[in-house]
């Protein structure tokens, strides 16, 4: 996968993540295809990390998913940060990058979190000057990632689907589509998944995520990727590739890790539901 430019990314992806890396090396599922990482868990690192992903390089495509760009800080752009970055993409031969649509960090201090956008025009504007601006220190397309959030902050001028809209059509990002993000979002604050999906300019989808995530007790749905993809997310992402066609689709599974029997058995389902909704092979 190191000689000739990016290999196509095409199928069904995992999260690589370390407790995840050893079954991926040594018993990965043929449904299989290729691995996302997160530039910020290898920059500047050596050791096992780095063993692993060179290893894994050699097995399958790399796509980068990043952390830490913060598209809607106030801030500037950290240069240093984006240099690295570039460089990282580019070693990995990663065809896209992505990163989510949202800020992290305010006043040089970073809140690791993944705190939302009010939906405002002023918001959307500002966000896309910044991708604007990330994406010339890029050589891949930058593509952004909608989130599940809690609570919009202020008063919002226009929904979720009409803001991530109007910041693509700005800045020219490509999507990233969590489904799973839609489904709880939709479930928390009362409104359709599908209507959302409608509303989305679908011919920018790059590539789909899906995740488990935890229903309280009281009813809220919280995205902590440690639980098993729930029927209605399978259903949503069929409903989606079927108007997407043939776009990535990326298992994220960031804590609580099951056998491996079990997150195999997850590829596998999404698989199917893949070449049944794009109607081909990978
Ligand atoms: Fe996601």
């Amino acid at each position: 996968m190191t000689a000739g430019g990016p290999a196509k990314v095409s199928g069904i992806g995992l999260g690589l993540r370390a407790p995840l890396a050893d079954a991926i090396l040594t018993r990965p599922p043929p449904a299989l295809r290729w691995l996302e990482v997160s530039p910020e868990n290898y920059m500047a690192r050596g050791g096992a990390f780095v063993r692993h992903l060179d290893a894994l390089r050699e097995r399958f495509p790399i796509v980068t998913h990043g952390l830490t760009l913060c598209p809607g800080a106030m801030e500037p752009l950290n240069d240093t940060y984006l240099s690295t970055l570039s460089k990282f993409v580019n070693h990995v031969q990663s065809p896209w990058h992505s990163d989510h649509l949202c800020f992290g960090s305010h006043g040089g201090r970073f809140l690791h979190d993944l705190l939302p956008l009010p939906f405002t025009h002023a918001a959307a504007e500002h966000t896309a000057d910044r991708l604007i601006e990330a994406q010339k220190r890029l050589d891949v397309l930058l593509v952004i990632e909608n989130i599940s959030w809690y609570a919009h902050p202020g008063v919002p001028e226009m929904g979720e689907a009409a803001f991530i809209t109007e910041v693509l059509t700005r800045s020219g990002a490509g999507l990233l589509l969590d489904v799973n993000n839609v489904y709880v979002n939709a479930r928390n604050h009362g409104f359709d998944a599908r209507e959302m999906i409608s509303a989305l300019p679908l011919d920018r989808v790059v590539q789909i995520h899906v995740a488990g995530h935890l229903v309280c007790d009281n009813g809220q749905r919280i995205d902590t990727h440690g639980e098993a993809v729930c029927d209605d997310v399978y259903e949503l992402l069929a409903h989606t590739l079927q108007r997407t066609g043939p776009v990535p689709v990326l298992l994220e599974r960031d804590q609580s890790f099951p056998d491996w029997e079990r997150v195999v058995e997850e590829i596998e389902r999404l698989d199917a539901i893949w070449q049944r909704a794009t109607g081909g092979p990978r």
